[in-house]
Order: C-alpha cells, then sequence, then structure tokens
C-alpha cells in the first residue's frame, strides 16, 4: 500500500456555527475558531474540516451557498478567514474546506440570473423543465419547484432554497474549477466535497419508485452515481486536484462497494476517500431514519468490514461514527447514561481508531458530548426535522408529537449542533450571548475545562489514540480481520502489518462479556487496564501490540 500524509492523518471536524462565538451574537463564528486552535493543536489532530463557511442566506446553515468567494457575515470576513489559515498553518494544523457544488443557494447571482428569462445566458446553469417528475426532495415535498414567471420547474434535491446546479453544462464545470483554484490558491489543503455523487443526473429524468407511505418517486436511481459521474470528477482532477498537494473526501450516500470504488481506486484520479453511509443507516424507521431503533453490533461490524476489505487492496476509507448530520456517537451507538458515559465513549474511540482508514472527529465527540432531549419542535433549528415534523406529525398524522421529538432526539441533525461545550460558565462558554440552538444542559459536567487536564478524561484518551496512530504503522497500514464477528457483544479485531499485530477487543455492552480469544502482546492503551482471561467488564477496550 502506497503511503500518504492523508492516510496517516487524523481529521476535526468543525461545524462552525456551533464551535464557538468570539462576539457575543449567538452565533459561532471564524475568530472563534482562531481563540481554541492551542485546543487542537493539544488533541494533535493533523487537519480541520470546516463545515461551509461561504456567504449564505442558511436555508441548510451555509449548504446553501450564495456567493462562494465571500464569507458568511455571521462568520466574519476574509480577513479573519486568511489569519484563521496562516494561524492554523502555524499550529501544524492543515484546513479542508466544505465544497457545495451539487447546489448553490437561490440567491447565487447564478441562479438569480437562471430565473430572469429562458434565453438568460445562466439559465442552463440549472436544470429546469416545463413538467416536473415525481421526485421527492430530501428535505421533503417534491423536488420541483414551480417558477411562475418561467412556467417551469426547477430541481432541488434538498430545500427549495437549494437549486441543483446543471453539471452537463461546461460553464457550470468551469464555474466550479475556476473557484476552487481560487481557494487552492490561498493555499487551503483540501476538500469534503458535499453530496458529490449527485452532480450526474440521468438526462431522461424518469420517474422514480415510490416507496411504500410516500406521496413522492425516489429519484435516488437516477441521481446518485449517474452516467457521467467519473467523467466530471477525472475532469476536475485533471483541471484542479492534480495541480496541488490535496487532501478530498467525498460525500457519497447511496452507492453500493463495488460501485464505490471506482470513485477511489488509487489509480483512477479521482478522489482519496468517501464517506459511506451503510453504518449509518442501520437503524431507521418506517418512514427513514426516524426511529429510536438501536443498531445491532453483527449488521455493524459486517457492514463496516465491507467497505474496509473492498478498500484493502488500492483504495483508502474514512472512518466516523458522527458528523454534523448524525445524532452524537455516545448516544447512538455506546451509553450515555452517567455510570457508563465516560468508559463507552473511550471504548467507540478506541474501537475506531484502531480500524483502517482516515479517523474522523466531530467536535465535542472526544469529550464524549451526549445527544439533546427536545421537548417541543420549537427546539429545533434543523430544516429537515422541522419539515419532516410538519409532514408526519401535523399534516398526515402518522406520528403524535411526542413520538416524533422522543425520534428527533434519537436521531436528528441538531443533537450534534448544539454549542459545544467549553466549560461550565453560562451557555457552555461558547457564547456571552444567547446561542442560535439550546445548550445541552449536562455543560456543568461534561465539558473541555473540566477534561483537558484531567489525564484520565475522554480528551486525553482521544489523544493518546491519535498519538498512536502517529507511531504505529500498523494502525495505519496494517490488514484488519474480525474476530467473534457474530458475537453482539464484542467488537474484536487484528490488525497485522509485516511481524507486527494489533489485537483490539472492546466489549460494546453494559454487562460482563464472556470470550474465547488468545490475548498475548503488550498492552497499547485501554479504557480498564485490568486484563481477565477470557473476559471483559462493561465497556471494556483495550488494544494490545505484539511481534512474532
Ligand atoms: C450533506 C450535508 O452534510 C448536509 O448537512 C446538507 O444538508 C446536505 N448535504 C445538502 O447540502
Amino acid at each position: 500500500m502506497k503511503k500518504a500524509w492523508w492516510k496517516e492523518a487524523v481529521v476535526y471536524q468543525i461545524y462552525p456555527r456551533s464551535f464557538a462565538d468570539s462576539n457575543g451574537d449567538g452565533i459561532g463564528d471564524l475568530r472563534g475558531i482562531i481563540e481554541h486552535l492551542d485546543y487542537l493543536e493539544n488533541l494533535g489532530v493533523d487537519v480541520i474540516w470546516l463545515s461551509p463557511v461561504y456567504a449564505s442566506p442558511n436555508a441548510d446553515n451555509g449548504y446553501d451557498i450564495s456567493d462562494y468567494y465571500a464569507i458568511m457575515e455571521d462568520f466574519g470576513n476574509m480577513d479573519d478567514f486568511d489569519e484563521l489559515l496562516q494561524k492554523a498553518h502555524e499550529h501544524h494544523l492543515k484546513i479542508v474546506m466544505d465544497l457545495v457544488a451539487n447546489h448553490t443557494s437561490d440567491e447565487h447571482q447564478w441562479f438569480i440570473n437562471s430565473k430572469k428569462s429562458k434565453d438568460n445566458p445562466y439559465h442552463d446553469y440549472y436544470i429546469w423543465k416545463d413538467q416536473p417528475n415525481n421526485w421527492g426532495s430530501v428535505f421533503g415535498g417534491s423536488a420541483w419547484q414551480y417558477d411562475e414567471n418561467l412556467n417551469q420547474y426547477y430541481l432541488h434535491n434538498f430545500a427549495i432554497k437549494q437549486p441543483d446546479l446543471n453539471w452537463e453544462n461546461p460553464k457550470v464545470r468551469e464555474g466550479i474549477y475556476k473557484m476552487m483554484k481560487w481557494w487552492c490558491d490561498k493555499g487551503i489543503d483540501g476538500f469534503r466535497m458535499d453530496v458529490i455523487s449527485m452532480i450526474s443526473k440521468d438526462q431522461s429524468f424518469p420517474d422514480g419508485p415510490v416507496p411504500e407511505g410516500s406521496e413522492y418517486g425516489d429519484g435516488t436511481p437516477y441521481v446518485v452515481d449517474g452516467p457521467r459521474i467519473h467523467e466530471f470528477l477525472q475532469e476536475m482532477n485533471h483541471e484542479v486536484l492534480s495541480k496541488y498537494d490535496l487532501f478530498t473526501v467525498g460525500e457519497a450516500p447511496g452507492i453500493p462497494v463495488d460501485r464505490a470504488l471506482k470513485y477511489v481506486d488509487g489509480d483512477r484520479h479521482e478522489l482519496e476517500m468517501l464517506f459511506t453511509f451503510d453504518h449509518v443507516s442501520l437503524d431507521g424507521g418506517e418512514y427513514g431514519k426516524w426511529s429510536d431503533k438501536r443498531t445491532d453490533l453483527v449488521d455493524l461490524k459486517k457492514t463496516l468490514m465491507k467497505w474496509i476489505k473492498a478498500c484493502e487492496k488500492n483504495a483508502w476509507n474514512s472512518l466516523y461514527l458522527d458528523n454534523h448530520d448524525q445524532p452524537r456517537a455516545v448516544s447512538r451507538f455506546g451509553d450515555d447514561r452517567e455510570e457508563y458515559r465516560e468508559m463507552s465513549a473511550k471504548c467507540l474511540a478506541l474501537t475506531l481508531h484502531m480500524m483502517r482508514g482516515t479517523p474522523y472527529v466531530y467536535q465535542g465527540e472526544e469529550l464524549g458530548m451526549t445527544n439533546y432531549q427536545f421537548t417541543s419542535i420549537d427546539e429545533c433549528r434543523d430544516i429537515e426535522e422541522i419539515n419532516t415534523y410538519k409532514d408526519l406529525v401535523d399534516d398526515r398524522h402518522i406520528y403524535t408529537g411526542e413520538q416524533m421529538l422522543r425520534y428527533i432526539s434519537s436521531k436528528g441533525r441538531d443533537n450534534a449542533r448544539t454549542p459545544m461545550q467549553w466549560n461550565d460558565h453560562d451557555q457552555a462558554g461558547f457564547s456571552s450571548g444567547t446561542p442560535w440552538i439550546n445548550v445541552n444542559p449536562n455543560y456543568k459536567t461534561i465539558n473541555a475545562a473540566a477534561q483537558v487536564d484531567d489525564e484520565n478524561s475522554i480528551y486525553n484518551f482521544y489523544k493518546e489514540l491519535i498519538k498512536l496512530r502517529h507511531t504505529y504503522d500498523v494502525i495505519v497500514y496494517g490488514d484488519m480481520e474480525l474476530l467473534e464477528p457474530d458475537s453482539h457483544e464484542l467488537f474484536a479485531f487484528t490488525r497485522t502489518l509485516g511481524d507486527q499485530t494489533l489485537t483490539v477487543l472492546a466489549n460494546w455492552t453494559d454487562h460482563e462479556v464472556t470470550h474465547n480469544i488468545p490475548v498475548s502482546g503488550q498492552i497499547l492503551i485501554a479504557n480498564d487496564e485490568e486484563l481477565i482471561p477470557h473476559k471483559l467488564k462493561p465497556y471494556q477496550a483495550i488494544a494490545l501490540i505484539s511481534n512474532k
């Protein structure tokens, strides 16, 4: 396996709106990030992935960009960005930008021109039809919006305010590549590419199959992994990516593993790695992700392994348990009850960080931040939660409000978006004003100030895991094999490189577990070092290393 810096890196994701507010307006900002670079350098991560910071009317918290060349006013200005980039580099932290190129905001100048008239040179920058097909949007309702002036419909796979760009138009592609180069020339270190698997659409725009219980057709088969996707990515690579030493990760919902490999095959010159979704799609309900079901551990292990194995030969994989679109890992896969939270957060961390691939830490995960208990839809800020509540509770009466709030508290995106918990002062030290979304009341005990200097904290456990990855090649490049794959309690595996073997044993339950795995070697890291033969205590996790 060819070595590369991005294979050896650990990435930390910042959701700027919720990270740190420096000016008291209740919204996180770039200066807030600058003020916490020491914290990140101390943690030892290599890369910061910044969720979008561009100008945006915030229909989808910045994933609706109105100007790719400007910074969102809430977050500061371009001078702040330049300072952040420079200071991050001084702190040995690379900056990866979020590239949202499947769609723009409807307030982007391209769209404003596009809807002026059918013969406007920008009309074809977006996807207009005289008649819509039956596709539904990811955020609810039809994926087509009628425009009276043109008497046409435009496609928006996400919110109405997020029209899809027409990648068939070479001018659109040129415009995107030009913008990417502009950021690269500034010195950024890479891109996380938002729903990049959706940029090429089947040009016949057929109706999609209508899932049971839905009013709309599923456009996925015609939108995801479309006919020209690899041509576009290779062009992007040729025009932009190949000219710089960049980190790239493409968000790729809905692609089976054999087809996904084409995006990241080491010889195809497209992307370095993907974010895949199979492992975070195992606990949904009848209406998408909305449920309070738990993920079955056997399913989770098999799903993760499928991707890891597929990437073993000549591709690379990303590793994540949460991000700004997912609930908090410790609540979802671990145990956020006070007596187990710390052990189980460390157990999840050890398991993930000993796997093969590039690990991502989502802000607050390193503190064991938990889901929020939403008791009213008025507390929710996420367009997906708000639209779904309206659809499933108010309009179709499928769930009661109470049920839906339970599902939101279990799977909703706002769980990840409550403010970062810096200390036990007002608003968790996130802001001196009123935060745009409520702080989780558990900030009095779960916060950074309480953990940074405590050598047994979750934060310092992550720090140790990151250091180990930077020290042992076997953690980065070793082959991975599951042990006891059918156990619903144990997540165990080996990693092997040359003469070295790493053995990982993790009990993902709240009770003692027995096993038959022979254990030898020296403990590299553990959340409880007491080794009892053939037994693991609740949430106990251990990694051992041995040489042949
Ligand atoms: C994926 C992003 O991660 C999510 O936050 C956003 O809502 C959609 N793409 C649309 O941009």
